[in-house]
């Protein structure tokens, strides 16, 4: 489907006002002093936190091998699996909520359908950059055999892909918590997952 302008993930400054509504009524400095934050919402962050630690290791070892803080293989022994884990948790979260949770939610209170369509949206646009982030990874140890020139050049590509997936990623992560986490508060655990005629 096509999202409007507004909803592209690295051009929008948060959800669209129309979407707003029901994170206006549950502001997130309460969250954590409602009742129903134990549970699905609490995962969910939890969830979200772990990804947004990961990236930024990611962000932090690459600063550290460009700064000579590391060799390159040491890096690369420490990188590859840290990424390895974060690209496969985070296809494996957003197939769960593409296919479990948002239409759940969009079915408990429809208008928010759009918010998850926008949701919905940006998952394909982050597995672009994941893919990338794959292939430029890749790509950089892939020159650890080679001169120390084609290891920078390497390296820098690799960390312009990472840093504008980790900014598309804070945003999404951002998004959804301002559009699900409300609607769990508002509705309860109970009546979301299991209220599936
Ligand atoms: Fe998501
Ligand atoms: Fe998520």
């Amino acid at each position: 489907m096509t999202a409007p302008a507004n909803s592209l993930l690295l051009e929008r400054a948060g959800l669209p006002d129309d979407l707003r509504w029901l994170v206006q009524k549950y502001p997130r400095e309460n969250w954590q002093g409602h009742a129903n934050i134990h549970g699905l919402a609490n995962m969910w962050l939890s969830r979200h936190d772990m990804f947004r630690e990961l990236g930024g290791m990611l962000t932090s070892g690459i600063g550290d091998y460009r700064e000579d803080r590391l060799t390159a293989p040491d890096f690369a022994r420490w990188f590859a699996p840290r990424l390895n884990h974060f690209l496969g948790n985070l296809d494996g979260h957003h197939n769960v909520e593409d296919y479990q949770y948002f239409p759940a939610f969009a079915k408990a209170e429809p208008r928010l359908k759009r918010g998850f369509e926008i949701l919905d949206a940006d998952h394909h646009t982050i597995h672009e950059g994941l893919e990338r982030n794959a292939e430029t990874a890749n790509a950089f140890i892939r020159t650890l055999e080679e001169t120390e020139d084609r290891q920078r050049f390497a390296a820098d590509a690799y960390a312009n892909e990472n840093s504008r997936l980790i900014a598309m990623l804070k945003r999404h992560l951002a998004d959804e918590e301002d559009l699900i986490i409300p609607l769990i508060l508002d509705r309860g655990d109970r009546a979301l997952v299991e209220d599936d005629d």
